[in-house]
């Protein structure tokens, strides 16, 4: 199983390190235009496998796309990430000609990759990489859902005092922060709905904190941030290398699923070997329904500053 990482920045390198932890895949390329930066960091985490005790080999490329040939996944975090007090929305000039440029390349080597897409905003760049490639829709992915849902749980654990691994809950919509939809009335701790143990107030609070989770995190960081990006994109990627069918909510590209047409956004979907193997529609209450739309204005308005 061969994966390409394309961005060596943060959360390209984290992101290609925790594939490497997760002992899946045979080889990681991370690909990256600054010069010698990918090989370095290539390097760096190469001699981590022994400590760490993994044997997918890593490799670097200073933008020689022939280096990633015949991938299974491909992975694409270039561009600018946000700095603070910025939207992802802003960053929509600069990396929609790098994800575009990206795609081309990399598909010319790897016809018949699974593509995810991290680069921001991620849900138009997800849409970008459809209408530009025509891939199948079942091959483009939108990672945002499942880091969006990993900081949700980080909150209700918080809330409830309680271990991570007690919790369950998912964040559907846009990746932005006015766009996501916490799906917080179908929070669970151990089966239970939260809603058992905490106040509206309470339960309210961690929708807004999830929300801005990744502007609370670009405040304290000056940049944005790479661990749970990384770590959410490797839960994809070894979704999709072993066939587990396990449900992740991402951006995909709907045709009236959930009431919606013709956008990328975050839904839940079935991740195996052919990417998104289905896409799961929940019943929504009306209120909920009604942040999906909401949602979905906001991400066909930032779709509409591409020049497609
Ligand atoms: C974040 C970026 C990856 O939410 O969008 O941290």
């Amino acid at each position: 199983m061969k994966i390409t990482v394309v961005g060596a920045g943060a959360v390209g390198a984290s992101c290609a390190e925790y594939i490497a932890m997760k002992n899946f895949a045979s080889e990681v390329v991370l690909l990256d235009i600054k010069e010698g930066y990918a090989e370095g960091k290539a390097m760096d985490l190469m001699q981590t496998a022994s400590l760490n005790n993994f044997d997918t080999k890593i490799s670097g490329s200073t933008n020689d796309y022939s280096k990633t040939a015949s991938s299974d996944v491909v992975v694409i975090t270039s561009g600018i990430p946000r700095k603070p007090g910025m939207t992802r929305e802003e960053l929509i000039g600069i990396n929609a000609g790098i994800v575009k440029t990206v795609s081309e390349n990399l598909l010319q080597h790897s016809p018949n990759a699974v593509v995810i897409v991290v680069s921001n905003p991620m849900d138009t760049m997800t849409y970008l990489v459809h209408k530009t490639t025509g891939l199948p829709k079942n091959r483009i992915i939108g990672m945002g859902g499942a880091l969006d849902s990993a900081r949700f749980k980080y909150r209700i654990a918080e809330a409830l005092d309680a271990p991570i691994s007690d919790v369950d809950g998912m964040v559907l919509g846009g990746h932005s922060d006015t766009g996501m939809v916490p799906l917080i009335d179908h929070a669970t701790r151990n089966s239970v709905k939260i809603s058992e143990f905490l106040s509206a107030e309470r339960m309210d609070e961690i929708v807004a904190e999830t929300k801005v989770g990744g502007a609370t995190l670009t405040k304290l960081l000056g940049t944005s941030a790479w661990y749970a990006p990384g770590a959410a994109v490797s839960s994809l990627v070894q979704a999709i290398a072993c066939d587990q069918k396990k449900i992740f909510p991402c951006s995909a590209l709907l045709n009236g699923e959930y009431g919606l047409d013709d956008l990328c956004i975050g839904v839940p979907v079935v991740l195996g070997k052919n990417g998104i193997e289905s896409i799961v529609e929940i019943e929504l209450s009306d209120a909920e329904k009604a942040k999906m739309q909401e949602s979905a204005i906001g991400v066909k308005k930032t779709n509409g500053l591409l020049n497609l």
